[in-house]
């Protein structure tokens, strides 16, 4: 069996310990650059992954980012896995794997949704679901850090989002198959999520249909109600096709990154007992910035993919054209050249202007805003009333380049009275 250490950094398997933060640092030590050979993943209908050069320095992931002309987001889809041509093609209806204008079009529709004034109405709706989810452990003393406190939220109120509340459930089940954070071999889990997949589709264009003609102000029917400018000849908002792909967008994008990023949150702050403490001391003050350093800390979306649409370069380094272009942010977020002691965690540190964790450029995080009230809201029920959390048994990691996800890993705490 090969050892992880020795595996290409496109390999599920890489991670199966958790982030090589080392390895990442010992690259992006000796250059902007390095080639990731190829590789497969047996769980995959199409197990071949294609090598690709993996950038981990802050500046350069950038500049990647801020160049779509030349680094596509559609030509191989965003994804680090190659699907088949047909499926690129398929997959260029969702805004994540779209280029400008067309990207630009699309987007303009969906961004009012998420604009800071909206997402603060929708705070106290969040602070109120956060409650929830840590009333309903809170007693217990013992709980599954993953299926109990981080994955409850962010699907709930993905479906507030889309004006479906009464759909959560159903999305969250769906969702939860989709990204293969269930307990299933690697087969069984490919197959679950082919199916889950087709299902979200299917529910998106159900929703549209809903939604078609009736502006309430929730994010799908602003998709296909509105305009797309500019679209030749015609007038017209998403279709119901589109729409399917935005909803397979938000249940991905919107679901297993909040999750990671709030079962992280808990694991570094118990590895960190003097900085929880700095936190519980005073919540208001310092949550904001515990928010952003757990996102530079332990990027949960570690890499984003695109494909060189001609011969250039990245710091000296040529480019072919059609080569894979993957901005690996977990190195990024640890560039000294940015960070001092990049791997200390530290939740008074002065972040730069731009969280890299959500992107950078055109298809900076959309829910970025949504994200962060999310965090602030369940870090604040939290550590004000159980703030003793800390893992107390075996944590599993999802083996996948993309998220740093967890599967599981059950924590322990004083119960509240
Ligand atoms: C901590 C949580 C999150 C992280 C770390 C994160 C990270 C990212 C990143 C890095 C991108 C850029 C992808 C690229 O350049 O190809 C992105 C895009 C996106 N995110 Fe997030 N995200 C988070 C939460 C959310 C939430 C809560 C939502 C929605 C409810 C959301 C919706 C989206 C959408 C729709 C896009 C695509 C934007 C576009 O293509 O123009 N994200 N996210």
């Amino acid at each position: 069996m090969t050892e992880t250490s020795q595996l290409s950094l496109l390999d599920p398997y890489a991670y199966v310990e958790g982030c090589p933060h080392a390895r990442l640092a010992e690259l992006r030590e000796a250059g902007a650059t390095s080639w990731q050979p190829d590789t497969t993943d047996a769980s995959l209908s199409q197990p071949q992954i294609f090598g690709g050069w993996f950038v981990h320095r802050y500046e350069e992931v950038k500049a990647v980012l801020r160049d779509p002309a030349v680094f596509s987001s559609q030509r191989g889809t965003v994804l680090l896995v190659d699907p088949a041509p047909d499926r690129v093609e398929l997959m260029a209806n969702m805004l994540i794997n779209m280029d400008p204008p067309k990207h630009s079009r699309h987007r303009k529709l969906v961004a009012a949704i998420f604009t800071p004034r909206r997402v603060e109405e929708l705070r106290p709706r969040v602070e109120a679901i956060a409650r929830e989810v840590i009333d309903r452990i809170a007693p217990n003393g013992t709980a599954d850090g993953i299926r109990d406190i981080a994955a409850p939220m962010p699907m709930r109120v993905i479906a507030e989002l889309l004006g479906v509340p009464e759909r959560g459930e159903q999305i969250f089940d769906i969702s939860n198959r989709m990204v293969g954070a269930v307990d299933a071999g690697p087969e069984a889990r490919q197959e679950l999520a082919m199916e889950a997949a087709f299902e979200i589709h299917l529910l998106g264009q159900e929703i549209a249909r809903e939604k078609r003609g009736s502006d309430d102000g929730t994010i799908i029917s602003a998709y296909v109600n509105g305009t797309l400018k500019g679209v030749e000849g015609e007038q017209r908002g998403a279709t119901d096709e589109e729409a399917g792909w935005f909803l397979m967008l938000m249940s991905v994008a919107g679901n297993e990154t909040v999750r990671t990023a709030t079962a992280h949150a808990i694991r570094i702050l118990a590895e960190w007992p003097d900085q929880r403490d700095l936190l519980v001391s005073d919540l208001d003050r310092h949550i904001p910035g515990a928010v952003e350093e757990i996102l530079r800390y332990r990027a949960p979306l570690r890499s984003v993919r695109r494909t060189a649409n001609a011969a250039t370069e990245i710091a000296g380094q040529p480019i072919s054209e059609g080569n894979k272009v993957v901005c690996n942010f977990t190195a990024a977020l640890r560039d000294p050249r940015v960070f001092d002691e990049p791997d200390v965690f530290d939740i008074t540190r002065e972040q730069p202007r731009t969280q890299l964790a959500f992107g950078f450029g055109e298809h900076y995080c959309l829910g970025a805003n949504l994200a962060r009230v999310q965090l602030q809201s369940v870090l604040r029920e939290i550590y004000s009333r159980i703030p003793d959390i800390h893992p107390s048994g075996e944590v599993v990691h999802q083996p996948t380049a993309l998220i740093s996800g967890l599967l599981s890993m059950p924590v322990a705490f004083t119960p509240e009275r």
